[in-house]
């Protein structure tokens, strides 16, 4: 596409009118199978593990969003990751952020590790930390930022710099933000992820994930690991996530507006502490947010002081829905030691720094005013 704006690269990336009908929307092309021309020639596509014209404008809308070569949807992020870590061999190192979404770390401890590739984490808002911990079969640093749920920043750039320098790619998972937000490719980034679930989609209405890469190679490998082990996207889910992105950025304005309300109000809130919110001034990477991203985002959280304090909470909140999952035009919030962190030993958690009375909010499209109020009568009751 021509260099369009964003918010007309959302709605017209990859969905261009059907050249047989003119509808405006992308048809869902729920077929399994395609009719081939002959022995070995088709119209483009032959079974739809290997490719689907619905598929397709998805994954062409998702690399122009993230200025990328080549998008790749799976039936979910960590299939996307899963997908990510196929690139590696036995003997290769990865690099991870510290504090990363839990599911990542099962999947890499549990999973990936028994394939003798070598995780380790390290806390990739210390770029010196970063630069120690590379080591000559390095070939992956895959980054979450901001990080879930304490909202902890690393440096795109700085750790591109880094991580090049010592032959290794870099993996940004910009699921939190979404390319309205951050587009880490722009920053050096190599390939970027995202759980399609969260803002891409918006609605919370389905589970998808996708990775866009930046050269023709991590184009094979994807397209290779797409129809080798066949974890794609549904074409009606895809047909879900297209339609998300048409108001992507009208919905991250609004999200964006109440995070810093609802941020603002709870910095003063005397039962509240250690808010993470990189859009406030506190905040310790309050600088680089604004030098890497394009606004704060609607992701936050806050200790209260114990676990029966969280449960109350989440007891009295009545807009807010006590869920986990995040990006959706719903505001939520979750109770971290036991959903998103579950899975983490309580001494791991502890030194992450993740407490029993850490709640996660999702900030929604709702009323502003609605939200604080909700929160206030919530947070009397605690
Ligand atoms: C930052 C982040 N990455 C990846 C995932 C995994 O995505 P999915 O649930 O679509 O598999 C999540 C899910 O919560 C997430 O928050």
């Amino acid at each position: 596409m021509p260099e369009y704006k964003y918010s007309t690269l959302a709605v017209h990336a990859g969905q261009h009118p059907d050249p047989q009908t003119g509808a405006v929307n992308v048809p869902v092309y729920l077929s399994s199978t395609f009719e081939l021309t002959g022995i070995g020639t088709d119209r483009g596509w032959d079974y739809s593990r290997a490719g689907n014209p619905t598929r397709d404008r998805l994954e062409s809308a998702l690399a122009a969003l993230e200025g990328g070569l080549s998008g790749h949807a799976f039936t979910t992020g960590m299939a996307a990751i899963a997908a990510l870590v196929s690139m590696l061999r036995a003997g290769d190192h990865v690099l991870c952020s510290r504090d990363v979404y839990a599911g990542t770390v099962r999947l890499f401890d549990q999973i990936v590790s028994g394939y003798g590739i070598g995780i380790e984490y390290v806390d990739t808002s210390d770029l010196a930390a970063v630069e120690r911990a590379m080591r000559p079969n390095t070939k992956l640093v895959h980054i979450e930022t901001p990080s879930n749920p304490l909202m902890v920043l690393t440096d795109i750039a700085g750790v591109c710099r880094i991580a090049h320098a010592h032959g290794a790619e870099v993996s940004v998972d910009n699921t939190f933000l979404s390319p309205a937000l951050q587009s880490p490719l722009a920053l050096g980034a190599d390939i970027v992820m995202h759980s399609t679930t969260k803002y891409l989609n918006g609605h919370s209405d389905g589970l998808g994930g996708a990775l866009i890469g930046s050269k023709p190679e991590h184009k094979e490998r994807f397209l290779l690991i797409q129809k080798a082990a066949g974890a794609v996207m549904s074409p009606f889910e895809c047909f879900l996530v297209l339609r998300g992105i048409k108001t992507l950025p009208l919905r991250i304005r609004q999200h964006e507006e109440n995070g810093r309300a609802v941020a603002e109000f709870l910095s003063t809130h005397p039962k509240v502490s250690k808010l993470a919110y990189p859009g406030l001034k506190c905040h310790p990477q309050y600088d680089l947010a604004c030098k890497q991203q394009r606004g704060f985002g609607s992701m936050m959280s806050f200790e209260l002081k114990s676990r029966e304090e969280a449960a109350r909470f989440l007891k009295t909140i009545k807009i807010f829905l006590n869920a986990e999952s995040l990006g959706g035009v719903e505001s939520l919030a979750s109770h971290s030691a036991t959903t998103t962190h579950g899975s983490v030993s309580e001494e791991v958690r502890t030194a992450m720094g993740i407490n029993e009375g850490r709640i996660r909010l999702s900030i929604g499209i709702e009323d502003k005013e609605d939200l604080i109020a909700d929160l206030q009568q919530a947070l009397a009751a605690v």
